[in-house]
């Protein structure tokens, strides 16, 4: 029964997209997949379809509705800032350990497999006192990282590796999505990464084209490795 947290090194990286493949090709393999986005900022309810807890619903297969908006993403703030830093805008505040008490509660009442998405990179702040570092401590499961390719992402990987590790956290895989427009040649950056990240695996997935459904046989991949 798969439980997964994929989380970046930074955000826009490709998190929502590499989630929606990895959903994908797990419902490919006949299994009943859920997902969570514990606390979404930058959202717009008018264009809820497009939003990261509306891709993932429809990665599942079901139908994107207001309800399941709130079921899969319970915080939801409108400001595209770090969650807390949104919620503030809104007068509000996200109370970490209510955070964390859902997400117990989801991964122990799963059917089967559960996809939950992180809030930009791994560190960064959930509530005021708390980072995503810690929601995933306080979970303990499974991590996917997701690395751009661009001049920068060996470092910001192994650093993000390196404080994963110390914390006690499993890096299942790391996936590398293709920056666009990056000149720095992918084949390097990748065996450079895989030299120095002893022995997580890392899998490449090349920027494919603006619209696409995430469908690539990288998924099959890393569902084969969770
Ligand atoms: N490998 C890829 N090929 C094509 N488009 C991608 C790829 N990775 C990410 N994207 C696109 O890049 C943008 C940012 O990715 P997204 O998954 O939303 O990042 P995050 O969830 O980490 O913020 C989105 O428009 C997404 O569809
Ligand atoms: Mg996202």
């Amino acid at each position: 029964m798969t439980v997964v947290f994929v989380s970046a090194t930074g955000t826009e990286v490709g998190k929502t997209f590499v989630s929606r493949g990895l959903i994908r090709a797990l419902k490919g393999r006949g299994r009943t997949v859920e997902v969570l986005k514990p606390v979404q900022s930058g959202y717009d309810p008018r264009e809820a379809e497009g939003s990261d807890a509306g891709l993932l619903i429809a990665a599942t297969g079901a139908e994107v509705t207001p309800e399941r908006i709130a079921d899969v993403a319970p915080w939801r703030f409108e400001a595209p800032l770090s969650p807390h830093l949104a919620a503030r805008r809104e007068g509000r505040s996200i109370d970490g350990d209510a955070v964390i008490a859902m997400c117990r509660e989801r991964i122990a009442k799963r059917k089967d497999a559960l996809v939950i998405e992180g809030v930009g990179g791994i560190m960064a702040p959930l509530d005021e006192t708390r980072t995503v570092l810690d929601l995933m401590v306080a979970l303990g499961v499974p991590v996917v990282l997701v690395a751009g390719s661009y001049l920068g992402t060996i470092s910001h990987t192994l650093t993000a590796l390196d404080v994963l590790a110390r914390r006690g956290l499993t890096v299942g895989t790391v996936v590398v999505s293709q920056t666009p427009g990056s000149s720095i040649p992918l084949d390097e950056t990748v065996s450079s990464l895989k030299a120095f990240a002893k022995g997580v695996p890392v899998l490449v997935l090349p920027r494919l084209p603006p619209e696409s459904s995430p469908d690539h046989a990288v998924f099959a991949e890393l569902v084969a490795k969770l």
